[in-house]
């Protein structure tokens, strides 16, 4: 798949196809998602991949009853060390590296999995308390996001302001 196909045809998917994901298309996923660019290439980014119902049903309770998280076979929360980005770079690591880092390897699922014939959705509203307490995340970490995938059942559109609104050319 071209590039500009990724990018330009895949949407957030909230509806899935009770079929599992193939352990196999998971870590092209992963492998994806670590060749994203980081800061200094640190690499603090960490990922869960939580298969179990039962704690995908803790999921979606922890992210205000989303129900893709149940609905799809497979979520990756996506975390990043704080004690190692702060190693590196300090505050600026902390509150801003580490979330940028995190977001890069996150676009590259979503765009490997669309590429894979995955739908993905992007689930930033959650507890990080609880997610952290359900999959035992050390304190260390900071719970970012977590990435529902399996195969779509809808085909939603989106939108997008227009380019004018949004870019300045400075001269
Ligand atoms: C930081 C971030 C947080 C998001 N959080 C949620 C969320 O909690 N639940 C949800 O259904 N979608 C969430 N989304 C998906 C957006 O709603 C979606 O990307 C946007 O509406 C554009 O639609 P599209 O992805 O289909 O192009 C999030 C996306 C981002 C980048």
């Amino acid at each position: 798949m071209e590039v500009k196909d990724a990018i330009f045809g895949r949407r957030s998917i909230r509806k899935y196809q009770p079929k599992d994901v193939e352990d196999e298309k998971i870590r092209e996923i992963l492998e994806a998602a670590i060749w994203a660019p980081s800061a200094g290439n640190t690499q603090t980014w960490r990922f869960y991949v939580v298969k179990n119902p039962e704690i995908r049903e803790k999921l979606m309770r922890a992210s205000y009853m989303q129900k893709q998280i149940t609905e799809a076979p497979v979520s990756i929360v996506v975390t990043f060390d704080m004690d190692e980005m702060d190693k590196f770079y300090g505050r600026r690591g902390v509150e801003l590296y580490g979330i940028q880092d995190t977001a890069a390897a996150i676009q590259n699922m979503l765009l490997r999995a669309y590429d894979l014939g995955l739908g993905t959705c992007w689930i930033g509203a959650f507890d990080d308390g609880e997610v952290s307490s359900i999959l035992k995340i050390p304190a260390t970490e900071r719970p970012v996001a977590i990435i529902t995938a399996g195969y779509p059942a809808e085909n939603p559109s989106s939108t997008r302001k227009p380019l004018k609104d949004v870019v300045r050319f400075v001269e």
